[in-house]
């Protein structure tokens, strides 16, 4: 259970059965390294099984998504110094992504609605930007049809970092295929967990053997990569290795979560929808709809509190815990690795008005796809009473 009698929302899903007895044979052979088997060793099938899943033409594993993320800008051959737009609500592993590639994070205004603003992107793409890098933050897409007409127009290259978003659709389209790079986390608290790593896809056959080479296929291991050789050949011994490669062990763990992938998203989005309609009928609290052209995959809940000041909100916060529900209000909790302002290896940043008002205000609790009916029952009366409680509390007060 958790917190005083809460449905129990911290436990990731167990990990299947057929995960332990390759597991074992591992163990057993000691085969841990990706490149020991002369082919076809599990992290070769898992790419293999990943780029089938997603329809997309290649697929790199990597020690997590960071790592994904920053092959990716050194894939796409940014020069140090490039300008990469990226929204302003994210983790912050994004931003050091961009600045461990050697470049430099331009970041975006969010609007209310935990999507980039497109007025903003606009702006800050006619300013001059090398790359675009889309973070679809706690599973919310950005207008990908905008993003990816301008940033075209523009010759500008579009990353998406799709932690969040495995299972998702835009267009009936799996989210992470829209732009030249789809990168992805098995990080804990991700649709399929296994407990760290990540994985990149692309169609793009010289994104994929730069990055193939850039995350540790050193001398022709690069031929146990699927597709790749003749691409790979050429850059021999003219990339550096960053050795971010995902071992034997993660893969067997992941293979056989990749066939729930689509019922995890379908769960995901009912119970996700069951508490949405419950919290909008609340004057006190707004969940944001989806975009018309998204089909979401959400694990986590985010909403909006309507008119609270800091203290109502903080007093808000107390009074779920208090009924079992926890909750955080991303603007609001001390060093939140997803308030930009916090970032600050980044040195001094413009305001950003929009996004910083957003997140005093947007609330985030843990809804994962294996919760009952009845669980999210239990979670969004507990968010209800507590709103009430606060906003009526200061109704009397005032
Ligand atoms: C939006 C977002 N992007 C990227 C990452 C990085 O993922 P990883 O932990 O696999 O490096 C995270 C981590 O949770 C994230 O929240």
């Amino acid at each position: 259970m958790g917190t005083e009698g809460g449905p129990n929302v911290y436990d990731a899903e167990p990990i299947p059965a057929e995960a332990k007895a390759e597991i074992e044979r591992l163990l057993s052979s000691g085969d841990l390294f990706r490149y020991t088997a002369p082919a076809d060793a599990p992290v070769a099938k898992l790419e293999r099984d990943f780029a089938e899943l997603m329809g997309s033409t290649y697929a790199l594993a990597v020690s997590s998504c960071s790592a994904a993320l920053f092959l990716s800008m050194l894939a796409l051959d940014l020069k140090p110094g490039a300008k990469v737009l990226i929204p302003a609500f994210t983790f912050a592993a994004v931003p050091s992504a961009v600045v461990h590639a050697n470049c430099v994070p331009v970041l975006v205004e969010v609007g209310d609605n935990f999507r980039i603003d497109m007025t903003d992107f606009r702006a800050k793409l006619a300013a001059g930007a090398d790359a675009v890098l889309i973070s679809h933050m706690r599973g919310h897409t950005s207008d990908m049809d905008q993003i990816m007409a301008l940033s075209d127009a523009a010759g500008v290259p579009v990353i998406e970092d799709a932690a969040h978003s495995l299972g998702t659709l835009w267009n009936g389209k799996k989210i992470g295929t829209v732009g030249k790079v789809g990168c992805f986390s098995f990080q804990s608290y991700k649709l399929v967990n296994a407990g760290e790593g990540g994985i990149l896809i692309t169609d793009d056959p010289e994104v994929a053997a730069r990055a193939t080479i850039m995350s540790g296929a050193y001398e022709y291991n690069w031929a146990k990569h699927y597709g790749l050789a003749e691409h790979c050949a050429k850059w021999q011994n003219r990339l550096p290795l960053y050795n971010m490669r995902m071992q034997n062990l993660s893969a067997a763990v992941i293979r056989p979560q990749l066939p729930l992938v689509e019922t995890r998203a379908a769960q995901g989005l009912r119970n996700h929808d069951q508490v949405a309609r419950a919290l909008n009928q609340s004057p006190f609290l707004q969940v944001p709809p989806p975009l018309p052209q998204e089909t979401r995959a959400p694990d986590s809940l985010q909403f909006l509190l309507q008119d609270f000041t800091d203290a109502e909100a903080l007093a808000f916060q107390d009074a779920a815990k208090k009924r079992g529900v926890s909750v955080q209000i991303f603007g609001l909790s001390k060093d939140n690795a997803r308030a930009y302002w916090n970032w600050g290896f980044l040195g001094p940043q413009p305001d950003l008005p929009q996004t910083r008002g957003m997140l005093r205000k947007a609330v985030d609790t843990r809804l994962p796809a294996r919760l009952t009916e009845s669980d999210c029952d239990f979670i969004a009366r507990a968010i209800l009473d507590a709103a009430s409680e606060v906003k009526e509390r200061a109704v009397v007060a005032a």
